[in-house]
This record gives C-alpha cells, sequence and structure tokens, in this order.
C-alpha cells in the first residue's frame, strides 16, 4: 500500500509539471508575457501592448517612415533603415518590412562584406581583355595571360625546360665520372694485389 501511495504521489507530480509545462510553453509565432503567450507582430510592425488573453493577438502599430522590421517580433520598436552614401546608389527603397539596399555607382565596386570602406574604381584591362565586367561587388577580372607579355607562366615553363635538361646531363656526366674513377680504383686495387702476391710467390 506504501508503493501504491508513492506511485499515486508520482504521478500527481507529473500531472502537475506537466500542466504547468502546457502554461509556459507558447507555439511557434508567439512569445511569453507573464502567465499569458501572445502572438508576435508580423513584419512592418512593432508591438505596443502585449495581448490580455492567452494566444490572443497583441496590439501593434505600423513602424514609422525610414523604419523597419522584417520579421515576425515583439520589438519595442522599428529599426531605422540605412542611408546610402554619396558614392552609392539606392537599389531597393526603405519599406516598412524592408531596408533600403544601397550598392556602389556605376563604374565602382566595393568587395567587402558591409563595404564600409568608400566603393573603389572599375580597373581598366591594358588591351581591353576583359574576362568578366565590373559590378557593384566585384572588380573587372582581365586575361592575364595575354596582357603580361614576358611574365607569363608559358616564358617561364621556357626557360626552365632547357636548364632542367642542363642539369640532368651535368649529374649524369658526374655519376659516370664517379663510376669510372671508382672502376680504375678497383683496377688498381686488384693489380697492387696481384703484385703483392707475385713477389710473395717469388720469395
Ligand atoms: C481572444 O481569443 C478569443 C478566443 O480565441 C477570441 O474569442 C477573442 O476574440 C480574442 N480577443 C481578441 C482581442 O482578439
Ligand atoms: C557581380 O558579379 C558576380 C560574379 O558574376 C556576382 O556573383 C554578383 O552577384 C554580381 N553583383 C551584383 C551586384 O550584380
Amino acid at each position: 500500500t506504501r508503493l501504491r501511495l508513492l506511485l499515486l504521489l508520482g504521478l500527481l507530480l507529473r500531472v502537475a509539471v506537466c500542466s504547468v509545462n502546457t502554461i509556459t510553453l507558447c507555439k511557434i509565432g508567439e512569445f511569453k508575457h507573464e502567465n499569458l503567450c501572445c502572438l508576435q507582430c508580423s513584419a512592418g510592425t512593432y508591438l505596443r501592448n502585449p495581448c490580455q488573453e492567452n494566444h490572443n493577438k497583441s496590439e501593434c502599430a505600423p513602424c514609422d517612415s525610414e523604419h523597419f522590421i522584417d520579421h515576425k517580433n515583439r520589438e519595442s520598436e522599428c529599426f531605422p533603415c540605412s542611408v546610402c552614401r554619396d558614392d552609392q546608389e539606392e537599389v531597393a527603397k526603405c519599406s516598412r518590412t524592408a531596408d533600403r539596399v544601397c550598392q556602389c555607382k556605376q563604374g565602382t565596386y566595393c568587395d567587402s562584406e558591409n563595404c564600409l570602406e568608400r566603393c573603389h574604381t572599375c580597373s581598366s584591362c591594358p588591351d581591353g581583355r576583359v574576362v568578366r565586367k565590373c559590378n557593384a561587388t566585384m572588380d573587372t577580372v582581365c586575361d592575364k595571360f595575354d596582357s603580361e607579355p614576358g611574365q607569363s607562366g608559358s616564358q617561364c615553363f621556357c626557360f626552365s625546360k632547357p636548364l632542367g635538361i642542363v642539369v640532368i646531363i651535368a649529374a649524369f656526366i658526374i655519376i659516370i665520372g664517379a663510376v669510372i674513377i671508382l672502376i680504375l680504383k678497383i683496377i688498381c686495387y686488384c693489380k697492387r694485389g696481384e703484385n703483392i702476391q707475385l713477389s710473395s710467390t717469388m720469395l
């Protein structure tokens, strides 16, 4: 009977914990305010007052001009829109749901993450050999192979190839020379040995 009592207690505890959980856990798109789950404000609006009843809408107000929020939220105010610098142009307007998009003006580019520096002037290719035109985020790509004669890869290759052959031939001659000297030394040594043998037999 004691065991039953314990089991019952455990069950009661679990029920209590679960009911607490259902109160505190809010659904996706909701947020917790005191003991209530309130619906988040939609993009383009900010939170003025949280809901009064569980799972109800909150009081949301539209963003002021030059302000935006691009996601569901519970922010107390909208974010100010970016302002384009004088070396940039606007490519997307500021709206309640999206920030203004700026990019470098025609003929200039900026390839860093947020372009905190100024836009750079697009490079021009010496012989007009453009592989890829400059745009707002990437500089011009030139055909380097033809625009820099004397420094291209093939020239280096043409120089190194005969040089390599010379080195190989030189190494070959040195090895053969060494082998010949070695053979001569062995022959000399053998002859000297013969001489010693000869002199000993003569004695
Ligand atoms: C709150 O939710 C209840 C039940 O879903 C609904 O009847 C009521 O109209 C809602 N109140 C507001 C202010 O939206
Ligand atoms: C610039 O060109 C690159 C490569 O083609 C591309 O990935 C990038 O999106 C372009 N940028 C703009 C702003 O069009």
